[in-house]
């Protein structure tokens, strides 16, 4: 698949799930080349159908994009609920296992989508796949001792490597930490994986999002298809 093939996957994924957003509600703004088509959909929509609802992002890109359109953005903080996010996945399996963070923002998403009354995921049908990990996982790692946190990793034959940008400098998250990239192949016990990871002093949160989204949307080249948790 071309990236004009996907773009296009991506794009009708994110053109469906737009239709999950009605009036008055409060919805979670993922990140990503995926969310922007969403974005694209509902500042659309905002514009010529005068659809009202509040966002709460998970990314400052996001968030520009979206107040540039004109849909209102709040803090996290200042709502009691989320009635439903949207976001990106860089790949999920078949027991709705995912690994998110190829974008850096899985801190903030992982906060908005644990706060969401319902998660849904917009993906490429070139995401979907039988065993997560060929994806390399993203881990947030605070930059104070980041050196130790990835010798760690290398002991454990994680394959750690500290993203960087295209002039070689480290990459920051919002919160300002670093991404180390875990090149593991394929992932066969995710939970017990997580379990390590977030037990790893320095780590900050890594980009398992096991059994946490309720709905994908994948766009598939005969139309979207939604994949049904049916285990939450
Ligand atoms: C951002 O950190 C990520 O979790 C994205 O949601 C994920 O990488 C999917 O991004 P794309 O839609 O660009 O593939």
């Amino acid at each position: 698949m071309d990236k004009a093939q996907q773009d296009a996957l991506k794009k009708a994924a994110g053109i469906e799930a737009a239709k999950l957003v009605t009036d008055g509600m409060i919805a979670g703004l993922g990140t990503g080349s995926t969310v922007r088509f969403l974005v694209d959909e509902l500042g659309r929509r905002v514009q010529e159908e005068g659809l009202k609802f509040t966002g709460v992002t998970t990314s400052r890109r996001t968030q520009e994009q979206a107040e540039g359109y004109g849909i209102k953005i709040v803090d996290v903080d200042d709502v009691d609920h989320i009635d439903v996010t949207i976001d990106g996945a860089d790949e999920v399996d078949k027991n709705f296992d995912g690994i998110k963070g190829g974008g850096a923002a899985l801190l903030w998403e992982k906060i908005v989508a644990t706060n969401s009354n319902k998660i849904v995921w917009i993906v490429d049908e070139s995401k979907v796949v039988d065993t997560i990990g060929a994806f390399p996982l993203p881990v947030e790692v605070i930059p104070f001792g980041a050196g130790h946190v990835i010798k760690k990793f290398e002991a454990k034959g994680y394959k750690p490597v500290l993203r960087l940008d295209a002039d070689g400098k480290e990459v920051r998250t919002d919160e300002n930490n670093y991404v180390v990239d875990l090149h593991l192949g394929r992932i066969d016990h995710p939970h017990e994986l997580a379990e390590d990871l977030i037990n790893t002093v320095g780590v900050v949160e890594h980009g398992l999002f096991l059994n946490m989204v309720d709905t994908v949307i994948v766009g598939d080249p005969n139309g979207p298809r939604v994949m049904t948790n049916g285990n939450k």
